[in-house]
């Protein structure tokens, strides 16, 4: 599973695993196409890796991300301004320890499995990977940019990802029009996070070539 970002340049052509009628959706509304792997030229110095890591931040922390990845109470949350003020996710929804909802309601019964996007304002969304809260150890609800930053470049926190792995999590995502795929697109009126999953992906292989370094505090 390992692979050198510096010698790699991978073209993922999503079109050929979403089916043209989603690509068509995805692209109209400025979402991936294709998703390129592009190795940075020559050393990265730190500086670029922390510039990086502050447009990383911004998507983590970003709503989209953040609803999900929360923490030991086990309850998603609704934030961002299509849902005006911050809650806990109504319906009392609770994730379970599963974080996949079988000790109560399965997240799957109102959020299907489907890369065909629910575009409606208020509609559960899809996602090709079954819906479910990020682990525990992943929580990034109410940390700060370094703390997520310090847990992100943490194998023990991070799901023993190095960096190269942390670059495919971004790929595998998109090939299988995961959560971060969703996010970037999220339709019904939800605001994506800045700049595209491409940009994303870019700061990724840019933050982690120049050795996941993290701002103080
Ligand atoms: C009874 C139906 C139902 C179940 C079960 C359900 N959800 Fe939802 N969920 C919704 C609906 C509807 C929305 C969108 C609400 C809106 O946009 O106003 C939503 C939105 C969300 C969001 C916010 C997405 C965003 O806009 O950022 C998250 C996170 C979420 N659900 C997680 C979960 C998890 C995790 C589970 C399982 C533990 C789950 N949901 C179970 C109906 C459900
Ligand atoms: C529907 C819930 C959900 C949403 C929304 C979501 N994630 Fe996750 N995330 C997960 C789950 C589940 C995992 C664990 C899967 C795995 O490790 O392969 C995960 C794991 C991760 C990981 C790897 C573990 C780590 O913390 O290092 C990263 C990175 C990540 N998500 C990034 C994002 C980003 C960026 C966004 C927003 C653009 C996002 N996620 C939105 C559920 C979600």
């Amino acid at each position: 599973m390992k692979r050198d970002a510096n010698l790699s340049r991978l073209t993922i052509i999503a079109a050929a695993a979403l089916g043209a009628l989603v690509a068509g959706a995805a692209l109209a509304q400025g979402g991936h196409g294709e998703l390129v792997v592009n190795a940075p030229e020559g050393e990265v110095s730190e500086a670029e890796g922390l510039a990086a890591w502050e447009r990383v931040h911004a998507v983590v922390s970003h709503a989209r991300c953040v609803n999900c990845h929360v923490g030991e109470d086990n309850v998603p949350i609704w934030s961002g301004p299509s849902y005006g003020e911050t809650r806990p996710h109504g319906m009392n929804i609770n994730a379970g320890v599963s974080r996949i909802g079988i000790e109560y309601l399965p997240c799957s019964t109102c959020h299907a499995t489907a890369t065909t996007p629910n575009l409606d304002a208020h509609a559960a969304p899809h996602a090709g990977h079954p819906w479910m809260l990020a682990p525990v150890e992943f929580q990034w609800n109410g940390r700060t940019g370094p703390e997520i930053c310090r847990q992100l470049r943490d194998p023990a926190r991070n799901g023993e990802r190095d960096g190269a792995a942390l670059v495919e999590h971004v790929v595998h995502d998109a090939e299988a029009h995961a959560f971060i795929t969703w996010a970037f697109v999220p339709g019904g009126g939800r605001e994506a996070p800045p700049g595209t999953m491409q940009d994303h992906l870019d700061d990724m292989v840019i933050w982690t070539a120049a050795g996941m370094p993290c701002p103080d505090e």
